[in-house]
């Protein structure tokens, strides 16, 4: 089999390409702006990187799409604080260029795996998100938060629609909160305050001795996904054993992994300062209640609790998570403190 991934670099893309080296002989074609997260994939004999933009290299995407069997678009804006800033980035990049590569693989006749997202359920309120039957609730226009949810739901829907109308084989998936190695980068730069999803956030104060900050005072929950889990089901998804799970949609999330923000801040706070790499900090941060106005801007709005029904991918696809909270956190802050931890305390 042959896989075209666009976005190979990212969270998801490097991850899964890793899993699909060691574990299968799949071929993967990969695009991305940069090659930093790659690892020992470059070099691989079935692994093919090319560095470029999905926006740029429209021919040789063509190209490929033609010569892949299965497309993964997987190039998107995924942090809140750009859906607020820079809304239409995310519409453009999200919405705009992904739609170019739906419409290929229609073209060509492709199978398409597209990334939707647990965002597009928005602020529903059943206790627990089914992919055919909970509404998708989404707040008013001037709120900008939600235009990332809007760009995946009516691409979901584009989709959707080509497959009933042109036949288009199709999966769309819907990451919960995915946590691990690699999400983001951990920065020690305050002007990119903001710019990563709150795991990687709250590591990035700790590693800063700078305040961890609960928006609106933290009682928002999430259910929060180990890659490995998340990345098991996506190779399954992939295989699409007796090509059944073609036209359907898969939540993929740990339903219990459940925590509010605020436990998630006090688990990592803990975990690090327990942890004897970071024995020369003499001081930690504090763990601080702030405004979303003031975090975010006026733009935001907040989901507070948000749990995948994931009965579907246990009956089709005989998947389930296996890792609990604790070590999805353990891992994830052991890579960043193996890989980025300041070795003197930063001074402010
Ligand atoms: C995320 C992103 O939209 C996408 O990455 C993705 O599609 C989706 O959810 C997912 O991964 O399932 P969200 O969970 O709201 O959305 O994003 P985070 O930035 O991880 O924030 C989680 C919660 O922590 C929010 O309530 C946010 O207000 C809060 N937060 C974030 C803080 O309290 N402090 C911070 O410093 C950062």
């Amino acid at each position: 089999m042959r896989l075209l991934v666009l976005g190979v670099n990212g969270f998801i893309g490097n991850a899964l390409a890793e899993r699909v080296l060691n574990e299968t002989d799949w071929e993967i074609y990969g695009l991305d702006i940069r090659a930093d997260k790659l690892g020992e994939c470059l070099g691989h004999e079935r692994f093919h990187y090319v560095e470029g933009d999905i926006s740029i290299n429209r021919e040789w995407i063509e190209y490929h799409v033609k010569k892949c069997d299965v497309v993964m678009p997987l190039v998107a804006i995924a942090t809140p604080m750009t859906y607020v800033r820079e809304p239409l980035r995310v519409f453009e990049l999200d919405f705009e260029e992904n739609l170019k590569v739906v419409r290929l693989c229609v073209k060509y006749g492709k199978r398409l795996l597209f990334p939707s997202t647990s965002e597009v359920y928005g602020m529903c309120p059943d206790i627990e998100f089914k992919e055919d039957e909970s509404h998708l609730v989404l707040g008013p226009i001037n709120k900008q938060r939600w235009i990332y949810s809007a760009s995946k739901q009516l691409l979901d829907r584009v989709i959707w629609a080509y497959g009933f109308q042109h036949g288009l084989k199709f999966t769309l998936f819907r990451p919960f909160n995915w946590i691990g190695p690699k999400l983001d980068e951990v920065t020690t730069d305050p002007e990119k305050e903001g710019s990563s999803r709150v795991v990687t956030q709250f590591i990035s104060s700790l590693f800063l001795a700078e305040p961890i900050r609960l928006v609106d005072g933290g009682l928002q929950k999430r259910c929060f996904t180990y890659i490995d889990d998340g990345i098991a089901c996506l190779m399954k998804i992939v295989e699409n054993k007796d090509e059944k799970l073609n036209g359907q949609i898969f939540n993929i999330g740990n339903p219990r992994n459940e925590a509010t923000v605020k436990e998630l801040a006090t688990k990592l706070k803990t975990m690090f300062t327990n942890d004897p790499r970071t024995g020369h900090f003499t001081k930690h941060s504090e763990i601080i209640e702030v405004f979303s106005k003031d975090f975010y801007g006026e733009g935001y709005q907040d989901i507070d609790r948000r749990v995948p029904s994931i009965a579907r991918a246990k009956e089709m696809i005989g998947w389930e998570p296996k890792v609990d909270l604790d070590t999805a956190l353990k891992k994830t802050l052991d890579y960043y403190l193996a890989t980025s931890l300041p070795q003197t305390l930063p001074v402010i």
